[in-house]
C-alpha cells in the first residue's frame, strides 16, 4: 500500500529496505512532547486566524491530549511505515477524530514542523544542562571554600611547579564551567527563534499569525527567512560545541581524579558510591565514573563532528540528510548531563588527603621560586641573578639528597654570602602559598574570597 500521507502520486509502496532507511520513529518519538505542543500551538492559531474552525481547533487539540496521554501511557502503537513522529501523531488524529485531521497540517509542513520540534527539544536540553553546570560549581565553590588552605603541589608539564592550595585549583575549575555556562545561556538566546510557518520552503499564501505560534511556544520571535527557518542546523550544532567544550573541561577534571586516586599520587579519597571494584583484585577501588566521563567526551566530539560533516555539503534547503541530526544530539546532550551528575556526585563525596597533598607540595623543590623572590626582596638582587644563585642551591641540594630547607645557612652562604637566617621563613609550603596574595593568586584569603563570591552569586540566581 503507498503512503496514506503522501502517496497520492505513487502506484507502489516502498521497498521494505527503504522503509527502514527512511524510518526516524525509532529515535525521533523522543520528540511527541514537543510535537504536540507545536501542534496544539498551530491549531490554535489556525483557529485564531479563521483558518480552522474553532470547534474543529477543538476537536485536534483534545485529540492531541488523548494521544498525549497514550504516549506516555505506553499505550501508543508507534508503526515504522508511518516514518515519523510526525506522521504517527497525525495518523493516530485521524483515528481518533476522523477527516478533521487532515487540517491539522494547513499551512505546515514536516520540514517547520521537525526545524520547531527539534528546537524545543534541544533548547529544553540547554536549560537542563544550565542547571547542572550551576549544581557542579556549586560542589566546587562548597568543597573550595572547606579547603581553602589545604596545600597541593601545582604542576606544569605534570612536574612539580609551586605550591597552589586544593581550594585553588577547584575554583579554577569554577571559572571554567561559569564560561561553560555563559556559552549554554548564549546558545539558548540565539537560537530562540521559531521555525514554524516557514512551511516547507517558501512560506504560505495563509494568512498565518508567526508572532502567536513563536510566543505560545516561548520562542522570542519567529525566524526572519523561510529558506532558512527550515534547513538551519546551527542551533544544534552550537549545542554540541558547547557540550563539547564542557565535556572537555569535565574530561580534565575526570583524568585530573583518575590520577590523584592512584596509589602512588594518593591525593584524594573517593567515596564508596562512585567506584568500582574488580572482580579479581580485592584490593582494588576503582573511579570508573571519571574515566566513563573522560570517554563520553569522545562520544560527543563525535556528535559535534558529525553533524558538521553532515551539513557542510547540503545545498538549501531541506535533504533528508537532516534526519540524521537528531541521534547525536540524542545521544551526546544526554550523555553530556549523565557526565555532569555524575562529577558533580563525585566532587561533593571526594575528600582530599591532607598530609600526602602537603608532603607532595614540598617535593621537587617546589619553593624555590619563593627562594629566589626572597633574594630579589631581602638582598636586592635583579630577578635574574636571584634565579641564578637559586638554580645552584638547589643543584647542590639535588646533590646532596635533600630538599632545599635541609641545606645549612653555611651551604647556603656558599654560593650566596648575602643570604641570612631569614630565608628560612620561605621555605615552607604554607608560608609560599600564604603569600601568593596577588589577585587571581592561590593564598586562602584569596580562594575564601571567590568562593564567596561564587557562592553568593550562584545562590542569587
Ligand atoms: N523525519 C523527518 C526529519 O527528521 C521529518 C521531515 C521530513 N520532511 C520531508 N520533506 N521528507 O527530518
Amino acid at each position: 500500500m503507498s503512503n496514506r500521507m503522501w502517496g497520492g502520486r505513487f502506484a507502489e509502496g516502498p521497498d521494505a529496505i527503504m522503509e527502514e532507511i527512511n524510518a526516524s520513529i525509532d529515535f525521533d518519538r523522543k520528540l511527541y512532547r514537543q510535537d504536540i505542543a507545536g501542534s496544539k500551538a498551530h491549531v490554535s492559531m489556525l483557529a485564531a486566524q479563521g483558518i480552522v474552525s474553532a470547534e474543529d481547533a477543538e476537536k485536534i487539540a483534545q485529540g492531541l491530549d488523548t494521544i498525549l496521554s497514550e504516549i506516555e501511557e505506553g499505550t501508543f502503537t508507534f508503526s515504522r511505515a508511518l516514518e515519523d513522529i510526525h506522521m504517527n501523531i497525525e495518523a493516530r488524529l485521524a483515528e481518533l477524530i476522523g477527516p478533521t485531521a487532515g487540517r491539522l497540517h494547513t499551512a505546515r509542513s514536516r520540514n517547520d514542523q521537525v526545524a520547531t520540534d527539534f528546537r524545543l527539544w534541544v533548547r529544553d536540553s540547554l536549560d537542563d544542562l544550565e542547571a547542572q553546570v550551576t549544581d557542579l560549581m556549586q560542589a566546587l565553590a562548597e568543597k573550595a571554600e572547606e579547603h581553602a588552605a589545604v596545600v597541593m603541589p601545582g604542576f606544569t608539564h605534570l612536574q612539580s611547579a609551586q605550591p597552589v592550595t586544593f581550594g585553588h585549583h577547584l575554583m579554577a575549575y569554577v571559572e571554567m564551567f561559569a564560561r561553560d555556562r555563559s556559552r549554554l545561556q548564549d546558545a539558548r538566546a540565539r537560537m530562540n527563534e521559531s521555525p514554524l510557518g516557514c512551511a516547507a520552503l517558501a512560506g504560505t499564501s495563509f494568512p498565518i499569525d508567526r508572532e502567536m505560534t513563536a510566543a505560545s511556544l516561548g520562542f522570542d520571535r519567529p525566524t526572519a527567512n523561510s529558506l532558512d527557518g527550515v534547513s538551519d542546523r546551527d542551533f544544534a550544532i552550537e549545542a554540541l560545541a558547547d557540550a563539547s567544550i564542557c565535556a572537555m573541561h569535565l574530561s580534565r577534571l575526570a583524568e585530573e581524579i583518575v590520577i590523584w586516586c592512584s596509589a602512588q599520587f594518593g591525593f584524594i579519597k573517593l567515596s564508596d558510591k562512585f567506584s568500582t571494584g574488580s572482580s579479581i583484585m580485592p584490593q582494588k577501588k576503582n573511579p570508573d565514573a571519571a574515566e566513563l566521563i573522560r570517554a563520553k567526551t569522545g562520544r560527543i566530539y563525535g556528535a559535534l563532528n558529525s553533524l558538521l560533516v553532515m551539513m557542510k555539503g547540503l545545498p538549501l534547503t531541506y535533504s533528508k540528510d537532516m534526519q540524521e541530526d537528531k541521534e547525536q544530539a540524542f545521544d551526546a546532550l544526554p550523555n553530556l548531563s549523565l557526565a555532569l551528575a555524575a562529577m558533580t556526585g563525585m566532587m561533593r563525596d571526594l575528600e582530599p588527603n591532607v598530609k600526602t597533598l602537603k608532603k607532595a607540595a614540598g617535593s621537587g623543590y617546589s619553593t624555590a621560586t619563593d627562594l629566589a623572590d626572597w633574594c630579589v626582596r631581602v638582598v636586592g638582587m635583579p630577578f635574574r641573578d636571584a634565579h641564578h644563585v637559586t638554580g645552584a642551591l638547589v643543584k647542590m641540594a639535588v646533590d646532596k639528597g635533600v630538599d632545599l630547607h635541609r641545606l645549612t645557612l653555611e651551604e647556603m652562604q656558599s654560593v650566596e654570602p648575602k643570604i641570612t637566617d631569614d630565608v628560612y621563613s620561605v621555605l615552607s609550603v604554607d608560608k609560599s602559598v600564604r603569600s601568593r596574595v596577588s589577585y587571581g593568586g592561590t593564598s586562602p584569603v584569596n580562594v575564601r574570597k571567590q568562593s564567596r563570591r561564587w557562592l553568593k552569586q550562584l545562590e542569587r540566581e
